[in-house]
């Protein structure tokens, strides 16, 4: 068995947890934990040291397989990993697929990543500086993805300039050199995340995009100068949660440690983007819907006509009679707009999803492994209140999982109503 490299400093449960920091800190990316992490993450990402602090309870070591089925920007992948511990992850939206598997790839040679990075800065630098009029556009069904004034046309430019040399050489590095454009976008647009995404009423005419990105290049560098070349450990497929048994193999998971989406009204796609389109992984509506199919169903911005998911939890009556107060509460409000008319669907959608995940989980699941869900109580829908948390709990039990316990995160303020909001751990065993 391999022995984990776990601080001394971190053996105490509540510091692991983040429970010595305030409540705000508990979720941010300390200082230390910066180094890889840091080259792509959501808003929304949970830190590495609520990671690290289920993968020492779960006694993970180099002989366990630890499995992230919705993987976003990689944390519990790349966790995983600095710690030598083999992981996997599944993630349906193409640009965290592609961040997280950046991220797991430690293989290039950092001086060789700074030094083709110089050498497309200076091929590129004539055309940055006097051939603009001429650089390249989105095209039309890719622009029209993009909020309104979500960049400025002349960061624009530059972004799908650079981008252009980006690909046409073609180095090695080439995937890291996309990513850190993808992550220099952000402060070069007029993008302000709070934490919800939207377009900031003052707007960037410029932006230095070059420096931006060799800043990021640098950043790179130095977290694998500090590596050095270490064996991938971590994979991450394109896929769907919901269908787990298509991508691992069976009983080959020891442990899950993952945050879903939650039932709040937050479409990843949104979050993602500027990014997405200008790396091409979006370029039109019809590319964006089929995203948006992969998805949970966890806002009514991605609720279909011809959705099934509902049908996983006709045997639930608390999921079923909460999305009955929530379409009263509508009614006792007078609400009638198109999205609030899909609120209670999209609540039986989303813990349709969830079911039809965990059910179809089981099959790839180690007798014994160990589970932690992340997920947060939520009062997005009419303020009705969505004990998400004690509901999975629920719903896993009917399948056969153990409840071991729902350990308290954190809490947060909800805006509307003032009413502190559980962040929430349901940690699940499969007894086989
Ligand atoms: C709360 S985020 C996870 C964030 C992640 N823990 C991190 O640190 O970056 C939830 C993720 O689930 C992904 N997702 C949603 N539905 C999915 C599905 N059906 N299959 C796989 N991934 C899905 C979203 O795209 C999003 O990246």
């Amino acid at each position: 068995m391999a022995s984990l490299k776990f601080s001394d400093s971190e053996q105490s449960d509540a510091a692991l947890l983040g429970l010595d920091l305030g409540n705000r800190a508990r979720n941010q990316l300390s200082e230390k934990d910066q180094a890889v992490h840091n080259w792509y993450r959501f808003v929304l990402s949970f830190p590495p040291h609520l990671v690290r602090h289920y993968l020492q309870r779960f006694s993970a070591s180099a002989n366990t397989l630890v499995l992230d089925p919705f993987a976003g920007t990689g944390t519990t992948l790349v966790e995983a990993q600095k710690l030598g511990i083999p992981a996997r992850g599944i993630e349906a939206n193409p640009m965290a697929h592609f961040a997280s598997s950046v991220k797991l790839d430690w293989s290039v040679k950092p001086d060789d990543l700074r030094a083709s990075a110089r050498q497309i800065a200076n091929l590129a630098h004539h055309e940055l500086t006097l051939l603009l009029d001429l650089a390249p556009a989105l095209p039309t069904d890719a622009a029209a993805l993009l909020f309104k004034n979500a960049i400025s046309p002349r960061p624009l430019q530059k972004i799908l300039t650079l981008l252009g040399y980006i690909d046409r050489e073609r180095h090695p590095s080439w995937h890291y050199q996309r990513l850190a454009l993808a992550n220099a976008a952000i402060p070069a647009s007029n993008l302000r995340f709070a934490p919800e995404v939207g377009v900031s009423r003052k707007q960037k005419a410029d932006a230095p995009v070059v420096d931006l990105w060799l800043k990021r290049i640098e950043m790179m560098a130095t977290d694998l100068d500090t590596i050095g070349q270490v064996p991938p450990l971590g994979r991450v497929h394109l896929g769907d949660a919901r269908q787990p048994h298509r991508c691992l193999p069976p009983h080959s998971v020891d442990m899950v440690i993952t945050s879903p989406p939650y039932p709040n009204e937050k479409d990843y796609t949104r979050t993602t983007r500027l990014e997405s389109v200008l790396l091409g992984f979006l370029e039109n509506k019809a590319g964006l819907q089929a995203v948006k199919h992969e998805l949970l169903r966890s806002n009514s911005r991605c609720v279909y006509s011809d959705d099934t998911d509902d049908q996983w939890v006709q045997k639930y009556p608390q999921i079923l009679a909460l999305a009955k107060t929530i379409n009263q509460r509508r009614t006792d409000l007078g609400k009638t707009s198109g999205f609030s008319r899909l609120y209670a669907r999209a609540t039986t959608l989303y813990f349709g999803g969830m079911v039809k995940h965990l059910a179809n989980l089981r099959p790839c699941l180690r007798p014994g492994a160990q589970l932690a869900y992340v997920v947060g109580e939520q009062a997005s829908y009419l303020q009705v209140h969505i004990p998400t948390g004690s509901l999975l709990a629920t719903i896993a039990q009917d399948l056969g999982y153990e409840l071991v316990n729902i350990d308290l995160f954190r809490t947060r303020r909800a805006s509307k109503t003032e009413v502190d909001l559980r962040e929430e751990v349901v940690v699940l065993r499969w007894p086989g």
